[in-house]
């Protein structure tokens, strides 16, 4: 059953239908689409449009039609070219007539826009619980990795020690930031376009107020043109999942570096790795390598959508079908790749004994300026000195922490220090107990205020 057949004499190109239709992807908004239609039907009644008689039939008739779809038995017809089509045609087939008066006063247009919202109200909040199981794994993960010390590299050149907990935590902080930006995220989709008709607003006197509140929306929408063609609020939450699958990604990187023979740092467990079809010594780190994969084919998804809206014309253009794609794609990757990734990392053994060996001494060499800066020479002097040290030990090939207490004298007369003292992981850390900082006492710290941030 078509929506629109009226002023047509012919029928569609059966290949033009299939290009037209979106039935095979926007489905997935059922509940959303009938959700909406009862919130409508609803206000119909209470401006009299419908009568007690009618308004009880669409009702019921919704409420069959939502059953159908939580139980699975909505069968879709050749016919139906969206959601919104397949929901009326079926209403046709339980109610009869009465079902033609439910469209009044409203277009696909505002409805699409009400529907899309709807679901991505429901879902976020799924995607936030997940979000928050994988901060609480790398939370796990820090408390498990308190006395494991790495070097924390800048230009992937070993830069200074670091607790290994302090790095999983580094990921915490990015992740609370990609929760709280879907929070916003979750307010932008909270304004209801429905009222706006087709693109100047219904002619019936609905209450939109009261249809917001009803389905659940803080705020009503301002201008009908607007409404019908806005999809920041999809944009907003692509963005969002594809600077989370960006985080992940980063993360995933790091762990294919760690887990490769050279670094060493980290065994991947089998349940989480995959073998060669080849070489039978493989063991790969293809969930890690798919978790950066997919953050390029989620950056599609944005650059596609935004792409999609850059050259409309005001108000609804049927491109915008396109934005169900996007958001649907971003929202299962992030799905997908979370909880695995969760698992994966709850399993992933840390060789202690590889990490402590890429801590060489050359990352001790700030700790020795600062240590010169506390004896009152001024830094940018202790900079200098301390790479005469490290040039002057690689001329000898080998590293500061050789250098006897002569050739110490010889850079810095006349300051007598404690070198051996400084070249220790734990001493080098211990003096970072600045708030943020990697000091054991301060990553503990760290630990609470996480663990604070996802109870809310
Ligand atoms: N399936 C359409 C979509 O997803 C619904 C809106 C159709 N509106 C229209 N004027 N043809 O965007």
């Amino acid at each position: 059953m078509s929506l629109w057949g009226g002023r047509f004499s012919g029928s569609m190109d059966p290949d033009a239908w299939i290009l037209n239709a979106s039935i095979l992807f926007d489905q997935r908004m059922a509940r959303q689409d009938v959700t909406g239609s009862q919130a409508w039907a609803q206000q119909l009644q209470a401006i009299g449009v419908l009568n007690v008689e009618e308004y009880a039939a669409i009702h019921q008739g919704l409420e069959q039609i939502q059953s159908e779809f939580s139980q699975k038995t909505f069968v879709f017809q050749p016919g139906d070219e969206d959601i919104h089509s397949a929901v009326e045609r079926r209403m046709y087939e339980i109610i009869g007539a009465t079902a033609g008066k439910l469209h009044t006063g409203r277009s696909r247009n505002d409805q699409v826009a009400t529907d899309f919202r709807l679901w991505l109200l429901d879902q976020i909040p799924e995607i936030l619980k997940t979000i928050g199981q994988f901060q609480a794994q790398l939370i796990t993960r820090a408390e498990m990795d308190m006395d494991l010390v790495m070097p924390a590299y800048t230009h992937l050149q070993r830069a200074q020690p670091v607790l290994l907990s302090h790095w999983w935590l580094s990921f915490f902080w990015a992740l609370e930031r990609d929760r709280q930006r879907l929070v916003f995220a979750q307010q932008e989709c909270a304004v209801l376009p429905l009222g706006s008709g087709a693109v100047a607003g219904t002619s019936f006197p609905i209450d939109r107020e009261a249809l917001a509140a009803q389905l659940g929306f803080a705020k009503i929408s301002r201008n009908s043109m607007d409404a019908v063609s806005d999809r920041d609020f999809a944009v907003q939450f692509v963005f969002d999942a594809v600077l989370c699958g960006v985080h992940l990604s980063r993360l995933a990187e790091q762990v294919v570096l760690f887990t490769s023979a050279e670094f060493g740092f980290f065994v991947l467990d089998d349940a989480f790795a995959t073998g060669s079809s080849l070489m039978p010594q493989k063991k790969n780190s293809d969930v890690f390598e798919l978790t950066r994969g997919k953050a390029g084919t989620m950056l599609g998804l944005l650059t596609g959508l935004l792409a999609t809206l850059k050259g409309l014309p005001s108000t609804y253009d049927k491109d915008l079908q396109e934005d169900k794609q996007a958001v649907f794609q971003a929202f299962d990757i992030l799905m997908a790749v979370l909880p695995v990734l969760t698992k994966a990392i709850a399993t992933l053994r840390v060789n202690p004994a590889r990490m402590a060996a890429a801590i060489d001494p050359s990352v001790y060499a700030t700790d020795v300026a600062d240590l010169l800066v506390k004896v009152g020479i001024p830094f940018r002097e202790t900079h200098g000195l301390v790479g005469q040290a490290v040039r002057v030990a690689a001329g000898q090939a080998k590293g500061i922490q050789e250098l006897s207490v002569e050739e110490w004298q010889a850079i810095i007369p006349g300051v007598t220090i404690d070198w051996q003292a400084v070249f220790s992981p734990q001493a080098s850390i211990a003096t970072r107990s600045v708030v943020g900082g990697t000091a054991p006492a301060a990553v503990l710290e760290q630990i609470n205020t996480a663990r604070r941030c996802l109870l809310v």
